[in-house]
């Protein structure tokens, strides 16, 4: 069978990237199936290369049909926006900048294969990590009998027969070009692996960041006002600004102080602890003004509860269970506990840190009256003595018992 003599009609919907696997699979899959490959490479603000190049790429391999999805903005207001709400970061630092990614791109790959009549979505990921969790568990979830393709981790698609492949058909595509790197990249934030950071010993070097600046080289701090609206964001410096503009703006700003840079060992869901390096200036600097206003806006044990819906959030979302039921009725809550945050925030972006200099909020908690130590104390501090004596009382009981069995036990 050549390229373009198709014994059958199936059409398979391929998540397009552009790089070497991606575009080996288009005839890898059409060779192994008889099926006619749909790419679909999709747009999720990982700026870079040309879109339009690539979708003309994955034509010149053989794809009967090439689209680049624009999904921009519902990755913003859809996927980031709510991170943001449930200021999820997984294992307290990661941002989840790949793991937002997949449902949406799962979904429009599943639109992708109404649209073109296909039965089946293809993917190039391997089977040890995470990725291949999410898109497959997001595309289940979405049209649970919709067939799924692998081709690197279920048909022996290794490296070296990729490149073998793309030389023997002189498919557009450097294969001497590859970057020692694993890179992932969108609008939320960039993740580097592989190469020399597989030693865990080894020091990033600066080459890997493209995001943020380094954060030790001196220049002026920035001075910033992101204002929200019932959690996310909807102005910058005064200005009104979609949720999309203002990451935008942020991963400008803030990366600019090298805000957002991160070396971590994370634990797969596969199993495997591996290294990453991200960053991610706009997410951090969002994150950071968000927590700051819900100190100010948030009732005490709603916030209290709400940071753990918050750490249950990530790992569900990084464990791929994006559209699973339970992450559905978390959003349920983050929702409500997020009615009352908004307002403005300032901050100092510096050196690699964002920094809340500043707050203010019409559904601010705080009481300058209750709060100052000034003459213009409204705080009755009379009844804060009951307070403590009944506060303590279960501990001083214990306590008493305690001491009282221990000395008749002499
Ligand atoms: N470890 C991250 C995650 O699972 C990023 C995965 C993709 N990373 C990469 N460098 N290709 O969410």
């Amino acid at each position: 069978m050549t390229f373009n003599e198709r014994t059958s009609n199936e059409r398979v919907v391929l998540a397009y990237s552009g790089g070497l696997d991606t575009s080996v699979a288009i005839g890898w899959i059409a060779q192994a199936t008889g099926a006619e490959v749909v790419a679909v490479a999709c747009d999720v603000g990982q700026d870079g290369e040309d879109l339009e190049v690539i979708r003309q790429r994955a034509l010149a391999c053989g794809a009967v049909e090439s689209v680049v999805a624009d999904l921009r903005s519902e990755f913003a207001s859809e996927y980031c926006g709510p991170a943001l709400r449930a200021n999820a970061l997984y294992m307290d630092r990661y941002p989840l900048v790949s793991a937002l990614s997949r449902p949406v791109i799962a979904k429009a790959l599943v639109a992708a294969a109404q649209t073109y009549g296909a039965k089946t979505v293809a993917h190039g990921c391997t089977g040890k990590g995470n990725d291949q969790v999410r898109f497959e568990v997001g595309i289940a979830a979405l049209a649970p009998y919709m067939k799924v393709l692998a081709p690197v981790r279920d048909s022996g698609m290794t490296r070296d027969k990729a490149i073998a492949f793309a030389e023997e058909r002189s498919l557009p595509i450097d294969v001497t070009k590859k970057s020692p790197y694993s890179i992932d990249q969108n609008l939320w934030g960039r993740a580097v692996e592989t190469g020399f950071l597989e030693d865990i010993w080894n020091a990033p070097i600066e080459d890997i960041y493209e995001y943020t600046q380094n954060p030790s080289t001196p220049r002026e701090p920035d001075e910033v006002v992101i204002g929200f609206t019932e959690g996310v964001p909807t102005s910058v410096d005064g200005e009104r600004v979609t949720v999309l503009k203002a990451i935008e703006i942020l991963n400008q700003r803030a990366g600019a102080q090298g805000v957002g840079r991160l070396d971590m060992v994370e634990d797969r869901l596969v199993g495997i602890k591996s290294r990453e390096v991200y960053e991610a200036p706009g997410a951090i600097a969002l994150i950071t003004a968000h927590q700051e206003l819900e100190n100010v806006t948030i009732e005490r044990d709603l916030a209290r509860f709400k940071r753990q819906v918050e750490q249950r959030w990530a790992e569900l979302v990084y464990d791929g269970l994006w559209f699973s039921p339970l992450k559905v009725a978390l959003d349920s809550f983050l929702t409500e506990a997020s009615r009352s945050v908004s307002g403005e925030v300032r901050m100092t972006l510096h050196g690699g840190r964002a920094v809340p200099t500043g707050r203010r909020s019409e559904a601010s908690l705080y009481d300058f009256g209750l709060a100052t130590y000034d003459s213009d104390d409204t705080f009755d501090q009379g009844l804060a003595k009951g307070f403590v004596e009944l506060w303590g009382l279960p501990s001083k009981l214990a306590a008493a018992r305690d001491q009282r069995l221990a000395s008749s036990a002499e």
